[in-house]
């Protein structure tokens, strides 16, 4: 054959491989999710993550130690209160759990940036990410406590907050909030492409979030969807979005592609539980390869344009890239 284009040329070997190589996974692209518990000493794994714990305070702040040590610069933090209620009032609360958790780690590792899940499914009695009443989770009275809970995130440490709750008008309210308190240096991380998705379910079991009636459905986004996210992407950039979101990941890297074209704003996105779960199971029955999928499938996002990556994996994977020297 006179074929004058060999694609093969550059796959010959690995040393050629690596050298055209477009998309590489690092450290820095990752930021590792930590759920805080009640108690001390307390290390309890999720049944459908495994290797994910919920840890008490001093257990987060070894895992978090574990985690800067491997050149992870980054955590996200969600809280299990000890009590919940209809006002979400430990979500707001200065010596609430995640409060204490970013002020115990702050004195320990100041040089670990700490991320804070803004949001109140985990704190109120009924599961919904806001107010409700009459069976319906009601939007602008919600803005003046999500607002509350990013100020109270603020002044415990947090170097950046992040609303993952989806009500309207809510990255406004936090920036004006944080604005008129003094944290006007603050990032916002908006989920802002985030959709009611199946791929949830284990996280609510590690956060105890679950909604107790009904589902998200009136707040987040209708997965069959997609010049909708880009809307919800510009009025969180009109609001004052420092860094957009598309949650989930994996069945959403259309999503990514078009905010990134669009917008060419950081994104970030949240491989979340449910995408875990999935390659965790297959991997202990051996059907899938666990390390090949990972890298795969992270790869993937970097590759539809994510900038940062939110990930149970994070861990394994920085060991990965250490034992293969590519960090
Ligand atoms: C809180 C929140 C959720 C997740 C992150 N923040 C759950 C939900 O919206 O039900 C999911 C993360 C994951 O599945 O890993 N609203």
């Amino acid at each position: 054959m006179d074929l004058k284009l060999r694609m093969r040329r550059l796959r010959a070997n690995e040393k050629i491989r690596s050298m055209v190589r477009e998309n590489h996974l690092h450290p820095e692209d990752f930021i590792y999710p930590l759920f805080i518990a009640p108690g001390e000493n307390y290390r309890k794994e999720v049944s459908s993550m495994p290797g994910v714990f919920q840890l008490s305070i001093d257990e987060a702040v070894k895992e978090a130690r574990e985690v800067y040590e491997l050149g992870i610069p980054a955590v996200i933090l969600f809280g299990i209160p000890e009590h919940k209620d209809e006002v979400a009032c430990g979500a707001y609360a200065d010596d609430g759990i995640v409060q204490r958790a970013i002020r115990a780690i702050k004195k320990e590792l100041s040089e670990l940036y700490v991320i804070t899940d803004v949001c109140l499914c985990e704190y109120t009695s009924h599961g919904h990410c806001g107010i409700v009443r009459g069976g319906e989770v009601i939007n602008d009275e919600t803005l003046t406590l999500l607002a509350k809970t990013a100020v109270s995130h603020a002044k415990a440490g947090a170097d950046m907050v992040a609303p993952s709750d989806m009500m309207d008008g809510r990255v406004q309210a936090i920036r004006e909030a944080l604005d008129a308190n003094g944290y006007s240096h603050i990032p916002i991380m908006a989920y802002s492409a985030k959709y009611a998705s199946a791929f949830y379910g284990p996280f609510r079991e590690a956060a105890e979030s679950a909604p107790q009636f009904g589902d998200r459905r009136s707040y987040q986004m209708d997965p069959a969807n997609g010049n909708e996210a880009l809307r919800e992407v510009l009025l969180d950039i009109e609001e004052g979005a420092d860094i957009v979101m598309v949650k989930p990941a994996l069945s959403y890297l259309d999503i990514v592609w078009r905010v990134k074209q669009e917008f060419g704003y950081p994104v970030c996105v949240y491989n979340v539980s449910g995408e875990y779960s999935l390659v965790k199971a297959a991997a202990r029955n051996g059907w899938v390869e666990e390390k090949r999928i990972v890298l795969e499938i992270l790869t993937s996002m970097k590759r539809a344009g994510a900038d940062l990556i939110i990930s149970y994996h994070a861990k394994d994977v920085v060991k990965w890239l250490k034992e293969e020297n590519k960090c």
